[in-house]
């Protein structure tokens, strides 16, 4: 479902972020990619809704090849590819239902049914008490369940998380991912999800793809990448995890 095809990446500065991938991601997996700080975990995701562009190489969603859409046919892409961060990444001077209703605004879906869909969001993601307050009254848990209502708004096949967990403690981390595992079973969300932490990979991830230095170490289903490495990129982020 998503493909890429002997991507680089270089930066104009001449940063090389990414170096001759290849990687196959299967539609209705929960696919991880780790890798340490600067590997180009963050800009491999990037290349996968249009946000960059490869320096040379395809990048395929399905039949479309993202990297050589125009800016406009980027948009119907990005409403079936939702994302998430670290961050969260919410406006501070709306209230939650308003957050979540953004993306729709954008899209053009008239009031009514944006009213709908967002109590539907907010209700699946427990949040429905919470519809009126502002981002700065809530947990950074609840705050990350808004950042995947809105990402969820468009209806995705397809959600990118980028360390959205890593600004959250190990309980409210396990929720959030609990959350996503969900998502993924009941509506077959693709979820590609990039991490450092390697309990975040055991926990919910299928396959597990390893960068270092913008190279793909390697990848397949987490539990023969986990204990049958012998690569010395996976031993050391191994290591560092126990
Ligand atoms: N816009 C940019 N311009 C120049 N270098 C960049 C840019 N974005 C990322 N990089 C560099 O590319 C490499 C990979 O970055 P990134 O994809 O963010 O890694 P990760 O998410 O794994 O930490 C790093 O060396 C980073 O400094
Ligand atoms: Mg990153």
């Amino acid at each position: 479902m998503i493909r890429l095809s002997s991507v680089s990446k270089r930066f104009a500065d001449g940063t090389v972020a990414l170096d001759g991938i290849d990687l196959t991601i299967p539609k209705g997996a929960v696919f991880g990619i780790i890798g340490r700080s600067g590997a180009g975990k963050s800009t491999l995701l990037r290349l996968i809704n249009g946000l960059e562009r490869p320096t040379s190489g395809e990048v395929r969603v399905d039949d479309q090849v993202v990297n050589t859409l125009r800016e406009a046919d980027l948009r119907p892409l990005r409403r079936r590819i939702g994302m998430i961060f670290q961050a969260f990444g919410l406006l501070a001077n709306r209230t939650v239902a308003a957050n979540v209703a953004l993306p729709l605004e954008l899209a053009g879906i008239a009031p009514a049914e944006r009213a709908a869909r967002v109590a539907a969001l907010l209700d699946r993601v427990g949040l429905t008490d919470r519809a009126d307050a502002y981002p700065a009254r809530l947990s950074g848990g609840q705050r990350q369940r808004v950042g995947i209502a809105r990402a969820l708004a468009t209806r995705p096949d397809i959600l990118l998380s980028d360390e959205a967990t890593s600004a959250l403690d190990p309980e409210t981390t396990r929720s959030v991912l609990a959350l996503l595992a969900d998502l993924n079973r009941e509506m077959g969300l693709t979820i590609v999800l990039i991490t450092h932490e390697l309990e975040v990979v055991r926990a919910i991830c299928d396959h597990v793809a390893v960068l270092d230095g913008g190279r793909l170490v390697e990848s397949g289903p987490v539990d023969s990448v986990f204990s049958g490495t012998s690569e010395q990129a996976t031993l050391a982020l191994l290591g560092d995890g126990q």
